[in-house]
């Protein structure tokens, strides 16, 4: 499986890359996003958001919803699982009912749904690497996904 790094150097640049990815995103994708608390999967989601929904706002972060729909080209569910532990409790939450539905995703601490075979998710794993440098990796990416992270590439 291909993986390719890009370099963020600020939150508008994150958002920027998102963008080009929700433009470029056709409906059913799975979109893993891992790494720590304050990596940048938020704001990373929330330019992917507005990239399939036409929007310029910053969607608000579904650290306590759990789930916040949004409409846009085709419906895309953004998921935080932060607060979930449980298996049970992930469950109650409809998350896994979501993935097999096709439904388009976006999910933040997918590190707590490893148990789930997901075929052909997308793994972005974003790392701080101090002050606004935020190093993006990707892999298990579509071609036509790929190639915005080969254009953007070091
Ligand atoms: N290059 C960058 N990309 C994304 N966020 C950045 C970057 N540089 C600094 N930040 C800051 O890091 C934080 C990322 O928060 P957030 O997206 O909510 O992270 P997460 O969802 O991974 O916990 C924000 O406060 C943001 O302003
Ligand atoms: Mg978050």
């Amino acid at each position: 499986m291909n993986n390719i790094t890009i370099l963020s150097d600020s939150p508008q640049t994150t958002r920027d890359i998102g963008f080009k990815i929700g433009l470029a995103l056709r409906g059913g994708e799975i979109i893993c996003l891992l790494g720590e608390l304050g990596a940048g999967k938020t704001c990373l989601s929330q330019g992917i958001i507005n990239g399939v929904c036409n929007r310029k706002d910053y969607p608000r972060s579904p650290t306590f919803s759990i789930i916040n729909p949004h409409t846009g080209r085709f419906p895309i569910y953004h998921i935080d699982l932060y607060r979930l532990e449980k298996r049970a409790d992930i469950f109650e939450t409809g998350v896994e009912e979501l993935i097999n539905s096709k439904e388009t995703l976006l999910i933040e601490w997918a590190e707590k749904i490893a148990y789930l075979d997901i075929p052909d998710r997308i793994e972005v794993t974003i790392d701080d690497l101090g002050e606004e440098k935020r190093e993006i990796k990707v892999s298990g990416a579509p071609a036509h996904i790929e190639e915005i992270f080969r254009e953007m590439e070091l």
